[in-house]
C-alpha cells in the first residue's frame, strides 16, 4: 500500500528540550494516519503531528471500540535507529483488535509505517542517556452512530514522544482490595482503552493515602496478585522469579517476555504461577522475597520499595547493583542500544 507524505512546514524541534524529557508531553513532527472503510485499509499518510476533526456521535467516544500499544525507539552509538520487539506489539495489537470486533492492521501499515515514519522523524529519538522514543500506535471506531454495535469506519494513527522516565523513584504500592481491573472472560489482557479509564479513580485513591500505584488482585477473591496496570509485576522468592501467569486477566507484557527470557538464558528459576499477597507480604517480612519490581515498556523495570497492604506497610530490601532487577535493567538497555549482540533477535533497525 502507498504510503502519502505531507511534510510539516517548519519542525518543532527546537522548542523541546531534550535535556529535561519528561514522560508523554512533547510530541514529533509526523503521525501516520490510516483510514478504514468499506471492509478495507484504503488510506496511509504521514502528516504534520496535529488536530483532528471529529463528530460528537464518534463511536469510540461513547462505547470504548479504542485500543493501544506503547513500544520504544533507541539510538545505537552508531546513530542507527533502532525499535525494541515491534513484531510482538502488532501480535498483540491485533488479539486486542480482535477482541474489541476491530479490523486487523496488517504488517505493511503497523511496520512499514512505522519504519518510514521513523526514517522522517529520525531526529527526535533522543540521544541523552535514559531517554528515548516513546512510540503510540492506536486505533479507534469512528462511526457516526450511536447504537451499541461494532463501528464500520476505523483510523489507525501513530504519534512518537522523545520521553525521558515514566517513574522517577522507587515505587511505594497499595494492594487494592477493594476494586477490579478485570475479571475472567473479560478484557484485561487486551489493550483496550477503557482499562487504563477504570484504573484512575481506584489510582488515585491510593495516591491520595501516599502510594504511587495499585497492585490489582484477582477479582473472584482478592488474594493474588495480578498486575499493576501501567506494567506488569514480578519478585524474586527464594532466589527465584516469580510472576502471575498471564490469561484472561493480565496484559501478556513485552518486557514481563523479555525478562522471563533473560532470567532463563542466566539459569534462573522462573515460576509463573499465581502469587499471593499473603505469600508476598510474609515472604517480605521473613525475608524470603528479597526484590519486587514491575516490567513494562513506558515503565522499564520499576523497582518497588513499599507495599501496603490492610493498612500496613511491607518494606523491601534496599535496592542493589547486584539484584536481579537492576542486573537485568542493564542487560535489557544494552540490548536496546545495540550495545551488546542481539543473540535474541529482539532489535529492529529501522
Ligand atoms: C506502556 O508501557 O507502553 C503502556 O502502555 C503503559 C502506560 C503508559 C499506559
Amino acid at each position: 500500500m502507498q504510503i502519502t507524505f505531507d511534510p510539516i512546514a517548519k519542525s518543532r524541534i527546537d522548542q523541546v528540550d531534550f535535556k529535561q524529557l519528561s514522560f508523554g508531553r512533547s510530541f514529533a513532527d509526523h503521525m501516520l494516519v490510516a483510514e478504514y472503510a468499506d471492509g478495507a485499509w484504503q488510506s496511509v499518510n504521514i502528516q504534520p503531528y496535529g488536530p483532528l476533526s471529529y463528530q460528537p456521535a464518534m463511536m469510540s467516544l461513547h462505547y470504548g471500540q479504542a485500543i493501544f500499544e506503547g513500544m520504544k525507539g533507541y539510538r545505537s552509538a552508531s546513530g542507527d535507529v533502532l525499535v525494541f520487539r515491534p513484531e510482538e506489539n502488532l501480535k498483540r495489537f491485533n488479539k486486542s483488535a480482535h477482541r474489541m470486533c476491530m479490523p486487523e492492521v496488517p504488517e505493511e501499515i503497523f511496520l512499514g509505517g512505522l519504519k518510514k515514519l521513523l526514517e522522517i522523524d529520525k531526529a527526535w529519538v533522543p540521544q541523552e542517556e535514559g531517554c528515548s522514543l516513546y512510540i503510540r500506535p492506536f486505533m479507534f471506531a469512528t462511526d457516526e452512530y450511536v447504537g451499541v454495535t461494532p463501528s464500520t469506519t476505523y483510523k489507525f494513527i501513530i504519534f512518537n514522544c522523545p520521553v525521558g522516565s515514566y517513574y522517577a523513584k522507587p515505587l511505594k504500592v497499595r494492594v487494592e482490595t477493594q476494586y477490579i481491573r478485570s475479571a475472567k472472560g473479560g478484557v484485561g489482557f487486551a489493550k483496550n482503552a477503557g482499562n487504563y479509564g477504570g484504573s484512575l479513580y481506584p489510582t488515585q485513591q491510593a495516591i491520595q493515602d501516599g502510594y504511587d500505584q495499585i497492585i490489582w488482585t484477582d477479582a473472584a477473591t482478592h488474594q493474588f496478585v495480578e498486575e499493576a496496570g501501567t506494567m506488569n509485576l514480578m519478585f524474586i522468592v527464594n532466589g527465584a522469579l516469580v510472576t502471575a501467569p498471564t490469561g484472561d486477566t493480565i496484559l501478556d507484557g513485552v518486557t514481563r517476555k523479555t525478562v522471563i527470557q533473560i532470567a532463563k538464558d542466566w539459569g534462573l528459576d522462573v515460576q509463573e504461577r499465581p502469587i499471593s499477597v499473603k505469600e508476598l507480604v510474609e515472604g517480605i517480612a521473613s525475608g524470603s522475597v528479597t526484590e519486587a519490581f514491575g516490567a513494562g515498556t513506558a515503565a522499564v523495570i520499576a523497582p518497588i520499595q513499599i507495599i501496603g497492604f490492610e493498612g500496613k506497610d511491607y518494606e523491601l530490601p534496599a535496592r542493589k547493583d547486584s539484584d536481579f532487577s537492576a542486573k537485568v535493567f542493564t542487560e535489557i538497555n544494552q540490548i536496546r542500544l545495540g550495545e551488546v549482540a542481539d543473540t535474541r533477535n529482539w532489535v529492529w533497525k529501522v
